[in-house]
């Protein structure tokens, strides 16, 4: 028996030998080569940004383009920084699963340290038929009209509104935005809204919020008025007819979404599709972010009819608790403030160097049964992580999604594979965290407060679901936003 051991354990050293070319590479790393391990992994995980045209800088659909990357994919993988947007995987079963089990993160270590081979090229898997930069098959196009993005700077977040090419009522599988450049749109989202007369189309519009040179929001200001492009000058702002513009920022999340590398949302998988009504507007929002390099983008907008379904999905903001007035996060008093007075700034403040804020919880109560579908996560560059998690009737408390590491570099949507049915009376509860020290390596300056606002180095906590209920249903009638006072609601969980 002990002579069998020794045996096996010299051939095994032999062979170990032999495969490394005696280099001392263990045998995993030399075996993976990028055509039979390696391009899988590309395709399900990396090609939907890294290809011509992605918001990524690099392709990876070929050996030539990646080999130059091998160790910084090694680094990037290991680091979990790429791909962008892996939940903690204890939590939720989702369509686009952009976390790297270990297993494949150990196939790319290997493959970097053994010398990132080629392989053998009737190894490799057939290439993915990316549609040309859409990702669906839009049978009805519109366009946006051209907006030049300057090479640094800001652009503060905007909207355009558009008519719809539908005459009548519309139900479509798939509403995608396609940006022109993508790697100057941050996140893009459109939302529809009921059309009014005299409402100018084509115009991109934006509040005019005071700032310092660094880009802060200066405080204490009046309503932003909402201004364009002056007609006679185009690099000055003028002020448009607010009358004109209906519809912006309506709070309700976006009907579309569009961050760089996601898919579209296919409403048929989840057996329904989306209403837009006949006579409504498209109100599109979009977020630029210079990069160096002044561009013209002119994103698109594509939609894939559908037959009229038995329910609908319909995206719901949830708002973190407390905007009524500087103290109803404690007394539950809804006394309305002006906005943007000192005291109601207080109400989000992430103190200076402090690395682990909690905001107010954002809460929903489902008044009548319903499905979740889809749960999305917003935040900016102090974001650090968040956690949703229902309360149901009977007691049963249930960690639905948890995002320990947030990058504000990229807005995810999660759709779950198979949704989760709510019963009536259940509450949601969604938690996050800031950090707002030195620790945080998006943070431009942790020695001052933060406070609620739209720009990237100010806050936000907008997370928003897709919930599920029958065509004829009225979503206001199934659900409350932060009933009560945030102690009662919720008595075991968020911290
Ligand atoms: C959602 C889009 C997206 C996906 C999916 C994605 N990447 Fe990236 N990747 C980017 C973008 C954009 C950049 C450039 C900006 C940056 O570094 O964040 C980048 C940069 C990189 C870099 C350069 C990093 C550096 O530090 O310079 C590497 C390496 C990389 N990606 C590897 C991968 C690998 C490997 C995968 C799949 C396992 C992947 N990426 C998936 C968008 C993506």
């Amino acid at each position: 028996m002990r002579t069998l051991l020794i045996v096996c354990a010299c051939l095994f050293s032999l062979v170990l030998f032999a495969q490394s070319g005696g280099s001392g590479v263990p045998s995993t790393a030399a075996q993976v080569t990028f055509n039979k391990h390696v391009l899988p992994i590309l395709q399900q995980k990396c090609q939907s940004c890294h290809r011509p045209g992605e918001a990524a800088p690099m392709s990876f659909l070929s050996y030539q383009a990646t080999r130059p990357w091998a160790r910084a994919m090694k680094t990037a993988v290991t680091t979990r920084k790429m791909p962008p947007g892996g939940l903690n995987p204890r939590y939720g079963d989702f369509l686009e699963d952009y976390t790297l089990t270990d297993k494949q993160i150990e196939t790319m270590v290997n493959w970097a340290d053994g010398g990132a081979v080629e392989g053998d090229p009737g190894d490799a898997p057939p290439p993915v038929q990316w549609v040309e930069g859409w990702r669906s098959k839009p049978d009805v196009v519109i366009e946006a009209p051209p907006f030049d993005v300057p090479a640094t700077g800001w652009v503060e977040n905007l909207d355009i509104i558009l008519p719809t090419p539908f005459k009548r009522d519309a139900w479509v599988r798939t509403i995608e935005i396609r940006p022109g450049v993508p790697a100057v749109v941050h996140h893009a989202g459109v939302r529809f809204v009921p059309h009014r007369d005299g409402v100018e189309y084509g115009v991109p519009v934006w509040p005019d919020i005071k700032r310092d040179e660094n880009g802060v929001h200066v405080p204490d200001q009046e309503k932003p008025a909402l201004v364009s492009f002056c007609s006679d000058d185009s690099k000055k702002a003028c002020p448009v007819d607010e009358k004109q513009f209906h519809g912006l920022n309506g709070g309700g999340g976006f009907d579309g979404f569009y961050r760089p590398g996601g898919t579209p949302l296919d409403y048929a998988y989840y057996g329904t599709a989306y209403l837009i009504p006949a006579n409504s507007d498209i109100v599109i929002n979009l977020h630029y972010n210079p990069n160096g390099r002044a561009v013209t983008d002119a994103t698109k907008i594509g939609f894939t009819l559908a037959p009229e379904p038995a329910r609908q999905l319909r995206m719901v903001a949830l708002s973190p608790r407390g905007r009524g007035g500087p103290g109803d996060r404690d007394n539950g008093s809804n006394e309305l403030t002006e906005r943007n007075n000192a005291a109601e700034r207080a109400w989000f403040r992430i103190p200076a160097g402090d690395p682990n804020w909690l905001a107010p919880p954002a809460d929903m109560l489902f008044d009548a049964d319903t499905e979740l579908a889809v749960m999305s996560i917003h935040m900016h560059e102090r974001g650090k992580d968040m956690t949703y998690t229902l309360l149901y009737p009977d007691g049963r408390t249930e960690v639905i999604l948890n995002q320990p590491g947030y990058d504000f570099n990229w807005q995810m949507t999660y759709n779950l594979r198979n949704t989760i049915k709510i019963p009536k009376g259940t509450k949601l509860r969604v938690i996050a965290h800031y950090n707002n020290s030195a620790s945080n390596r998006y943070n431009r300056n942790p020695n001052i407060d933060v406070y609620w606002g739209e720009q990237s180095w100010e806050e936000m906590m907008a997370p928003w679901v897709g919930l599920i209920v029958n065509r004829d249903v009225d979503l206001n009638k199934v659900l409350v936003r932060n009933p009560g006072d945030e102690k009662t609601f919720v008595a075991r969980i968020g911290q």
